[in-house]
């Protein structure tokens, strides 16, 4: 049965999508049959993954999954055969209106993907930087929570925003709801700030596991232009390999091992 995580940040920018991509390659990788979900109207993680076949599937996406149009089994694209994408598509952001006026609007990404559960070790979702009815479903969907986030002054504001939905979460629609833990993204030492920043957070957050750190890296943002993982594109790299060491401790902290 499927570990489902979220990937989750109301900031923009912080990596969201280059942490659910590179992790899904990175648990493929290491054998795992994961399935990807794009819930942001951005589809930049289905752009990420299949180019612009991303047009291919106007009747059969993450929309067209929560609204009931499509079945979750016609709406899983094959990226690799142990990675899997339920996509987004341009069209999301005007089916919004419709979910958010359909009957149990919050539970229909969980309901949705129940099916296919059993046939997957990890489901990651990617989500957009704001706090709507596409990040309720998908928390609502979610064991886990992983927030990456910059180590800049601004940086730790997004994570208390991300705290105070999952406390609403928990209350509302999934009790279960855990945070598996904070993934520092873009760090540096040509600055002071993010050893800082990330210092602050430990003494300030003592109970908030904080996960593998993944080092800013231009490779990374190469990686996404050329539409391959970090594992491709640079495999003995700094980036790749924080990704593998995240990886496995993902996989230790969701199998207890
Ligand atoms: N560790 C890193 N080093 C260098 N560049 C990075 C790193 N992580 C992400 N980036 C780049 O930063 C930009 C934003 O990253 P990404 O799209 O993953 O963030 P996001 O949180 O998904 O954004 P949004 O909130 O818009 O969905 C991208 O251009 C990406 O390639
Ligand atoms: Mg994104």
């Amino acid at each position: 049965m499927a570990v489902v995580i979220s990937v989750a940040n109301q900031k923009g920018g912080v990596g969201k999508t280059t942490l659910t991509l590179n992790l899904g390659y990175g648990l493929a990788r290491a054998g795992k049959k994961v399935l990807l979900i794009d819930v942001d109207p951005q589809f930049n993680l289905t752009f990420g993954l299949i180019g612009m076949n991303v047009m291919k599937y106007e009747t059969n996406n993450v929309g067209t999954l929560m609204t009931r149009e499509s079945s979750v089994e016609d709406t899983i694209v094959e990226v690799s055969p142990n990675l899997h994408l339920i996509p987004s598509h341009l069209n999301l952001s005007a089916k919004e209106i419709e979910i958010i006026n359909a009957y149990n609007r919050e539970r229909r990404l969980v309901k949705a993907i129940a099916p296919v559960l059993p046939d997957y070790d990890y489901v990651l979702i990617d989500n957009p930087p704001s706090m709507g009815i596409f990040l309720v479903n998908s928390l609502t969907a979610s064991d886990y929570v992983l927030i990456p986030l910059e180590l800049s002054y601004f940086g730790v504001i997004g994570m208390q925003l991300m705290f105070n939905l999952m406390a609403m979460i928990r209350n509302e629609t999934n009790e279960n709801l855990t945070l598996m833990g904070l993934v520092p993204n873009k760090f540096t030492r040509q600055t002071k700030v993010p050893q800082t920043r990330l210092n602050e957070l430990k003494e300030a957050y003592p109970n908030v596991p904080i996960l593998t750190t993944i080092p800013k890296a231009i490779a990374l943002e190469k990686a996404q232009g050329d539409g391959v993982s970090i594992f491709d594109y640079e495999p003995d790299g700094r980036a790749a390999r924080a990704f593998e060491k995240l990886t496995k401790e993902v996989i230790s902290i969701a199998e207890g091992g």
